[in-house]
């Protein structure tokens, strides 16, 4: 636990160090990101130029692909006046065995925070567990913390907030799927899961989740069940990064859980379609409902941006 930096009044609350997973929030740590990320998007379009982080240096440690989440944790950093150092996994001395706990025991001296992208969970929490500066997950196999809490916004945006709202995860019980279950067991909001038998969430995180939210969370294989009166229709790669081998046995399986406007016609009148991209028009998505009007997908990586700047600012400003 920390304090936080003081940016008023209303911000004045104690946060967790850490983001490795929705679970480490508290609810009135959620309403403090949603208010900041708020706050910094209204004044980015009116080109207020935020300066909370001069002085400040945000490492970023990747080991798989990105284009959204590097560039708009490195865009945040450099627009609030810190400095952004990327470097890809592969080209430090992890990937010559250098242990997780001496790397992270030097980067605590140089950097002020350090946002990592891996494929194991255990490996972002020994960087936590040693290094004294916030360890940020921008994406395991297992969760992808920062990318739910973005959307929690737009959600926020789109529907005037998330009590009663109803959104539905189309397609696999991935990483992203996790996320939005934590999100669930912490917030006021109903979710409805539909996946393939075989590619359900993880039972365990499920089961955690469900101990809190009780029907709140809902699982099936029919993807109509799930939409039905949704407000909400979310979906993502029916492969993930690391599952390129399994992509055209995912591509068989994954067919009648196509967000397109058949399953749409099931949705709430005003549903909205989310997605965090990549996306693979005709595989999980159809093209016209991406590039339609139902979708918020342009606004919702955009959000990306504004909530990573309050995420870096709530654990390291001041
Ligand atoms: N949504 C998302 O995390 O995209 P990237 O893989 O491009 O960062
Ligand atoms: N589930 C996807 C999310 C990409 C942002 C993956 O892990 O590749």
């Amino acid at each position: 636990m920390i304090e936080r930096a003081d940016m008023g009044a209303a911000l004045e609350v104690i946060l967790k160090k850490d983001i490795l997973t929705l679970s480490d929030l508290e609810q009135t740590d959620f309403s403090l990101f949603f208010q900041r990320a708020q706050e910094l998007k209204s004044r980015h379009k009116k080109g207020i130029c935020e300066k909370s982080l001069a002085g400040k240096t945000v490492g970023l440690i990747f080991e798989k692909p990105s284009t959204r989440t590097r560039i708009s944790f490195e865009a945040a950093t450099a627009q609030l006046g810190g400095t952004p150092l990327f470097i890809q996994a592969g080209d430090t001395q992890l990937s010559r065995d250098e242990p997780v706990a001496d790397t992270a025991r030097v980067l605590e001296r140089y950097l002020d925070a350090l946002v990592l992208r891996t494929y194991s969970q255990a490996m972002q929490e020994e960087f936590a567990r040693i290094a004294s500066i916030p360890i940020i997950n921008a994406l395991t196999d297992r969760f992808h913390p920062c990318q739910v809490l973005s959307d929690l916004f737009t959600v926020i945006e789109f529907k005037g907030g998330l009590s009663g709202v109803k959104i539905a995860w189309v397609g696999d019980g991935n990483n992203m799927a996790h996320s939005w279950i934590n999100a669930a067991a912490k917030l006021d909001f109903t979710l409805a899961l539909a996946c393939p038998e075989g590619y359900m969430p993880d039972a365990e995180i499920l089961s955690a989740a469900k101990a809190v939210a009780g029907d709140r969370i809902s699982v099936t294989s029919d993807p109509v069940a799930a939409v039905s009166g949704a407000d909400v229709v979310n979906t993502d790669v029916w492969a993930s990064m690391g599952q390129e081998a399994q992509a055209e046995k995912r591509r068989q399986v994954f067919a009648p859980f196509q967000v397109n406007n058949e399953l749409l016609s099931h949705g709430a009148k005003d549903v909205i379609v989310m997605h965090c991209l990549p996306a693979h028009r005709g595989e999980e998505i159809t093209a016209d409902v991406l590039d339609g009007s139902r979708s918020v997908v342009w606004d919702q990586t955009e959000n990306k941006l504004h909530m990573h700047k309050a995420i870096l600012e709530v654990l390291i400003a001041g």
